[in-house]
């Protein structure tokens, strides 16, 4: 049998948008997917098309791809199947509206939007022309994720409570980043929450929300602590969970960039998320973004504890990828192919969706986020919040 090609477009030549399209390379066969593969054919830089050229060369597996210096040109290049999103939050919105209404399937980074008012927009749009759009979590496409939740699903830990998720690094605002960079510059949607906190809310969901048949929104109780730019710095979610059985779970959802949740870099701090149900409990390990390890431990004294590979093409491959300049082994993936795996899954059985977090639960989350910053009084420019199009940003 042949197999499905999806033919990918990158738009943005920043960190994350390297890693994504390193991971691509692999043999889809060293993870087991025998039935899709990937091809990254473009990629467009909103500065000019020589550094599209240089973010190519980067790259494994791209020859004849295609440079542009537009994302405009990117979005209308007919050879192109769906477009990868790779810009700061504040321009999802707008870039990822460009490839819709140019008729491409979209997957975006998180945070989806700004605002849930945009996702909304962007969700009627996909719907109006029939197009596949999803939200870049690519933790919830990992086999731990797919087994944690289905521990949950199977009754293994008995009806679940309350989930505790953290993602904190510390990285002091005013040592690691100058007060333009997207980390902290409102006019980015800089801050803790839609960058981190984003990877806590998604491991309360996941197993809180996803987990449920008829899962309900949440109500929020929040604290939050801002840095000088307005941005939040660390933030603290109380979250109340309806559950269909009656009663309710609660999520304890923590994110900081003043404190680390592994301080010594060798999990001595414990994990990071803790699922508890009436049986016993599943434990996940820092960082809440791309987990290795997990700890299931249950009432009647079982323990097992378990390490997650990330499958690729191995020692001797002279190839390596990662982010902000910390590595993985040889050979060794970023985890970010599953997400692609299941893009060309869905594009080639004609599914609009992902099939792990639906665009309702993003929206849900979006909302949730919205929330929290009305809550704790972090505002961000007019220009980044409007559903207005186009709005030009740079
Ligand atoms: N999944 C993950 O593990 C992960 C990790 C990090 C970040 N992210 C997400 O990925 C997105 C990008 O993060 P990143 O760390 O890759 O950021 P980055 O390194 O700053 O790259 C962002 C890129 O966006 C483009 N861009 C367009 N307008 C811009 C503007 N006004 N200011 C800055 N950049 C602009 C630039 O590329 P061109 O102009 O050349 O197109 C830039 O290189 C965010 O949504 C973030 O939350 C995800």
């Amino acid at each position: 049998m042949s197999k499905f090609i999806l033919k990918w477009g990158i738009l943005a030549t920043g960190g994350i948008a390297e890693t994504f399209a390193r991971d691509l390379w692999p043999n889809p066969e060293t993870r087991d997917v025998k039935d899709v593969e990937h091809k990254v054919v473009a990629a467009a830089s909103s500065s000019s098309k020589s550094r599209a050229e240089d973010f190519l060369k980067e790259v494994r597996g791209v020859e004849g791809a295609k440079a542009y210096g537009s994302y405009k040109e990117l979005a209308n290049d007919p050879n192109v199947d769906i477009i990868y999103v790779a810009t700061p939050h504040s321009h999802h919105y707008q870039n990822v509206r460009l490839c819709l209404e140019a008729g491409k399937n979209v997957l975006c980074e998180k945070a989806f939007t700004t605002n849930a008012k945009q996702l909304e927009e962007l969700i009627k749009i996909a719907k109006e022309k029939k197009l596949f759009l999803m939200e870049a979590v690519w933790t919830r496409y990992f086999p731990l994720s797919i087994q944690v939740r289905e521990w949950i699903t199977s009754g293994k830990i008995g009806p679940v409570y309350r989930t505790f998720a953290d993602l904190s690094m510390a990285m002091p605002p005013e040592d690691t980043f100058k007060d333009n960079h997207r980390m902290v510059n409102p006019a980015l949607a800089g801050g803790a929450l839609l960058d981190l906190g984003i990877y806590s809310l998604t491991w309360i969901f996941q197993t809180l929300y996803t987990t449920q048949k008829k899962p309900q929104a949440p109500s929020l109780l929040t604290a939050v602590r801002k840095y000088r730019t307005g941005i939040d710095e660390q933030t603290t979610m109380l979250l109340n969970f309806p559950r269909e059985d009656g009663g309710e779970a609660h999520g304890i959802a923590t994110t900081s960039f003043r404190v680390d949740g592994d301080p010594d870099g060798k999990a001595s701090a414990g994990p990071s998320i803790r699922i508890q149900g009436a049986k016993g409990e599943i434990q996940v390990f820092h960082p809440a973004f791309r987990p290795t390890k997990t700890k299931l431990i249950l009432k009647d004294g079982t323990v097992e504890e378990k390490d997650w590979d990330f499958p690729g093409p191995g020692k001797g491959s002279g190839w390596k990828n990662g982010f902000g300049g910390t590595f993985q082994e040889e050979g060794e993936g970023q985890g970010m192919y599953w997400e692609a795996d299941e893009c060309a899954y869905a594009l080639r059985d004609g599914r609009k969706e992902g099939k792990y977090e639906s665009l309702e639960e993003s929206l849900v989350i979006m909302r949730t986020m919205d929330e929290v910053r009305k809550q704790g009084g972090v505002k961000f420019p007019d220009k980044i919040e409007t559903t207005d199009y186009p709005v030009d940003l740079n």
